[in-house]
């Protein structure tokens, strides 16, 4: 217990303190390029690009950008890829080393498309992809590109003049000897020299030598007409970007912040440098490849209909559009950004997918329910606690380890006392078809006798310290060293850890957590790694921060899939992420805390992830630190049960709090909102393939279904679960009522437990008690539901479905399933799935198949069918299977609330089949 406690005060807060210490963390005014930039910028020239140089007809625009204060030029290059996106890459043309250009996000199929240059004015440039209406006009002096589209220009780059580039320099103790070639961008005097943190920054007790010297770079976006921005997690924030003129910008560096603050623009665990911009009529992306911490600063101008020119000799009204700012600045690397042009939501989703992978297609198990604590004990615990769901009939799919089960925190081992045969433990859950997860964190115990720190000191795995050494530094097992994961080598041996061979005590139901990957380092400076730290390829840690943890969960993936021999789907969950961890698997939001406002900022906080390509993310319900009330709990499961992720977590000095702690009554009520999770994984797995495949988002704001409804655009305390079900979680304590917003002026709204409707484009005032959250189904849709539940998802495959047909105001629907074996990636290399497609129009439900390619058997059928906004009773209802024969359907209606209910089908979900109503 005693070594429990130290590591938490290791933690950097002490037990009782909960809230996070903000002087551990960095605001904008201490770091040095962010000082550098705001300094420098008002006093550099303009740059210029030299459009000479550019060679037409060529797959991309090369040419020199100068400015005077600079020795050398530097290069831009300009490209079109496939899809409607340009990239912008400005690196120095012959910098002194290489500068770092971030690896392994990109997905390697790019196909670039060919530019055409047409003729500009005198000093520009014209570049059309061919395809589309869009064009980048590139200017001469000063430099500035234009994205223009159909005459109208939707973004300017570099048009406020903040292009920034600080070239390498050879160190001042060598340039000593050599005469005038100081760079005259930057004042060297020795005062400015602390403030500028050119060679050395000082924060708290730590100071950064810099080998490399300053390298940081920035460049402005202004957005036409845009006024709603979204992206660039993860920030306990809202979901639509605030403005940051009055405020520290939105800063991406991984850090471990245990408790953070909400409603605040400190890096926190995870950073993807992408946002979204949106308006009536387009939505555009800006993705910028940088893996180093990024600051980003935004500014928008609100429309203003009309000014008043107060000088002619009578006022005259002027049209002023609403424009958006956006700076991005970071500390190293090259400027690599890329302009996703839309022109919907849904063709934005697609083109960052193109560059950075979908969504991993997750085992069925893991969208079941989740239980986890820091830590479940020993084995007689986790068989309690297992029992204790099947005595208060609770569904659950995944039991969770913590640190605690590790021999002193060494990772790939047990404590023998605590887990001391973690097959039979295994066996136990599979024999109810259930799983375990266990933790994988990317530090190492310093300890020569540990089998898996010896292996990587030897052959020279650990990430070193600016002195050639391996790095050292405090985490949960003590003093650690830390895996380099951006080394190939690494990542290869580290996957081959995961082999049942090796992994003692594992089995095929164990999967992996990776956490601490930001990474977490106790005494470092911001709780992270020194950045001087050496990676593979002698890159400073400085160049590559914000992809570690992204490495960890690569590595740990493929380590789950070789395992298998490339049969299986793994699942692995991590809490450090970047551009692309879609690709490896699930996304939480960290160390959150059992207050309401935390249960409210889960919702921004998983959209904002969300329409950044991570789907498969989550909130710990019941939050990480401190007691939940009953009430709060309940609420939460409630939330979490329609979001993606769907795990109960708590810390060590927490009171227990398993579902059935709280009293029959809550019992009750988690009991119904994990059933309601249960009810609906067919629907949940249908969007999740629909986000692997189709790269569309499973919880969407509701700009993104609603792209022309400006009242939605900033709508963050409810959303879209696919494009059927609205979700409006009550995060309230002692709610009786709700407003509810149903978007859509065309749209017609059935409460899913009353089947109340209501027309679209209007708030209503609904009744909450504690038993449910108001949850909406769009007219026009259609959802499957599972109508049997069972203990875990395994206990489902067999059981009916359920169909809930919502019609729209013309009486029509349609809606989607997928199916497939829920584990292996047959589905992919065997074509092993079913994809189905439900619509009704006319009085005919039809079922038909939406993917010919699949094929998969399967038993299961269709036994109940409800409609919803049947005006009028039928007089029969028939089902026609394919082969023309037709059976009469016992149905029930209720004239009251417009319901059609038939409950006893047997119609086969892979088949094709009508049922007519009449
Ligand atoms: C970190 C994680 C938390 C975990 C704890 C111990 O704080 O965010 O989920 O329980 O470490 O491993």
């Amino acid at each position: 217990m005693k070594d429990l406690i130290t590591s938490v005060i290791n933690h950097g807060q002490g037990v009782e303190d909960e809230a996070v210490d903000k002087n551990v963390f960095k605001d904008c005014s201490k770091i040095a390029f962010y000082r550098r930039q705001k300094q420098l910028l008002s006093k550099k020239s303009t740059y210029r690009a030299l459009l000479d140089s550019v060679t037409p007809g060529e797959d991309s625009a090369r040419f020199q950008i100068i400015n005077e204060p600079a020795k050398v030029p530097l290069l831009a290059e300009v490209c079109g890829i496939e899809g409607n996106i340009f990239r912008l890459k400005i690196n120095e043309e012959i910098p002194l080393k290489p500068r770092y250009e971030v690896p392994d996000v990109l997905t390697s199929k790019l196909t670039t498309v060919r530019l055409t240059s047409c003729p500009g004015d005198t000093g520009s440039l014209v570049l059309a992809s061919g395809k589309g209406d869009l064009k980048c006009h590139i200017t001469a002096n000063p430099f500035k590109v234009d994205l223009v589209s159909e005459e109208e220009v939707v973004m300017s780059i570099n048009s406020l003049g903040q292009l920034y580039f600080e070239q390498l320099q050879i160190p001042p103790k060598q340039r000593a000897t050599k005469k005038n070639e100081e760079d005259a961008s930057i004042d060297t005097t020795q005062e400015n020299q602390e403030e500028l943190g050119l060679w050395e920054e000082k924060f708290e007790n730590f100071v950064d030598v810099k080998v490399n010297g300053p390298a940081s770079i920035g460049l402005d976006f202004s957005l036409h007409g845009f006024e709603h921005l979204y992206g660039i997690p993860q920030h306990a924030e809202s979901h639509q970007l605030k403005n940051t003129s009055d405020s520290d910008a939105y800063r991406l560096y991984n850090l471990d912040v245990y408790g953070y603050k909400i409603h605040d623009k400190m890096g926190i665990y995870g950073s993807v440098p992408y946002l979204l911009a949106h308006k009536l009529g387009r939505t555009l992306g800006i993705f910028w490849l940088n893996a180093s911490e990024t600051l980003v600063e935004i500014k928008t101008e609100p429309a203003v209909k009309y000014t008043l020119t107060q000088t002619g000799p009578v006022a005259a009204k002027q049209k002023v559009g609403s424009r958006t700012d956006v700076h991005w600045m970071s500390e190293s690397g090259i400027i690599d950004v890329f302009l996703l042009t839309g022109p919907t939501p849904s063709d934005v989703f697609k083109q960052y997918s193109y560059l950075t992978g979908t969504q991993a297609m997750p085992p069925l198990f893991s969208l079941g329910y989740h239980q986890c604590r820091w830590n479940y004990e020993d084995e007689q615990d986790v068989k309690a606690v297992d029992a204790g769901f099947d005595e208060h009939d609770i569904p659950y799919d995944v039991m969770w380890l913590d640190i605690e089960h590790t021999e002193g925190k060494r990772y790939f081992t047990w404590d023998k006392k605590r887990f001391p045969n973690p097959k039979r433990m295994q066996d136990l859950l599979r024999s109810k078809k259930r799983k375990l997860v266990v933790i994988s964190d990317p530090h190492v115990k310093v300890d020569p006798n540990y089998s898996v720190y010896a292996k990587a000191k030897e052959q020279g795995f650990f990430v070193r310290n600016h002195e050639g050494g391996d790095f050292e530094g405090v985490c949960w097992p003590g003093l650690s060293s830390y895996l380099d994961f951006t080394n190939p080598k690494v990542r290869k041996w580290y996957s081959s850890l995961f082999a049942f061979s090796v992994y003692q005590g594992s089995t095929d139901i164990l999967h992996i957590w990776n956490d601490m990957n930001e990474p977490s380092v106790f005494k470092g400076p911001e709780q992270t790694m020194q950045k001087n730290a050496i990676h593979h390829g002698n890159w400073e840690h400085r160049e590559l921060h914000n992809i570690y943890g992204f490495y960890q969960q690569m590595a740990t993936t493929e380590g789950l899939i070789q395992r298998s021999k490339g049969k299986e789907r793994p699942f692995v969950l991590t809490r450090s992420f970047f551009a692309g961890s879609q690709k490896y698997g699930a996304v939480w939001t960290g160390d959150n805390t059992a207050e309401w406002s935390h249960l409210k900022i889960s919702i921004p906080m998983l959209l904002t992830l969300s329409v950044t390509g991570i789907s498969f993310c989550g909130a710990d319900v019941g939050g990480f630190i401190g007691d939940p009330e009953a009430e709060l709990l309940v609420r939460w499961y409630q939330a979490g049960a329609y979001q993606p992720f769907f795990r109960g977590h708590a810390t060590m000095n927490t009171k227990r709090r398993e579902p059935w702690l709280f009293g029959e009554e809550h019992t009750r009520l988690i009991r119904e909102a994990i059933r309601e999770r249960y009810t609906l994984l067919p629907y949940w797995y249908s969007l999740f393939y629909s986000a692997h495949v189709a790269s569309q988002p499973v919880m969407r704001p509701l700009w993104v279904e609603f792209p022309n409804e400006l009242e939605t655009f900033s709508v963050e305390d409810e959303y879209m679960l696919g494009g059927a079900l609205l979700v409006h979680p009550v995060t309230e304590p002692k709610a009786t009522v709700v407003d509810v917003f149903l978007p859509g002026s065309s749209e017609i709204w059935y409460d899913s437990k009353t089947f109340a409707h209501w027309k679209g484009a209007c708030t209503v005032k609904i009744p909450v008690t504690l038993d449910a959250i108001p949850v909406f189904q769009r007219g026009g849709s259609v959802v499957p539901i599972k109508t049997t539940i069972g203990r875990s998802t395994g206990f489902m495959t067999n059981s009916p479905y359920g169909l809930r047909v919502a019609l729209s105001t013309k009486g029509s629907a349609m809606g989607e399933f997928y199916l497939d074996d829920g584990h292996s990636f047959q589905y992919l290399h065997q074509k092993q799935f079913l994809h189905r497609k439900f619509s009704f129009s006319s009085g005919v439900l039809t079922n038909s198949c939406a993917d010919e390619r699949g094929h998969y058997p399967s038993k299961c059928v269709v036994e109940q069918i409800l409609v919803l906004g049947l005006k009028k009773q039928p007089s029969s209802v028939t089902a026609h299977s394919a082969d023309g024969s037709a059976q009469p359907v016992a149905f029930t209606y209720h004239a009251t609330t417009s319901t059609l209910k038939l409950e006893t089908l047997s119609l086969n979900i892979g088949a094709d089949w009508k049922v007519r109503v009449q």
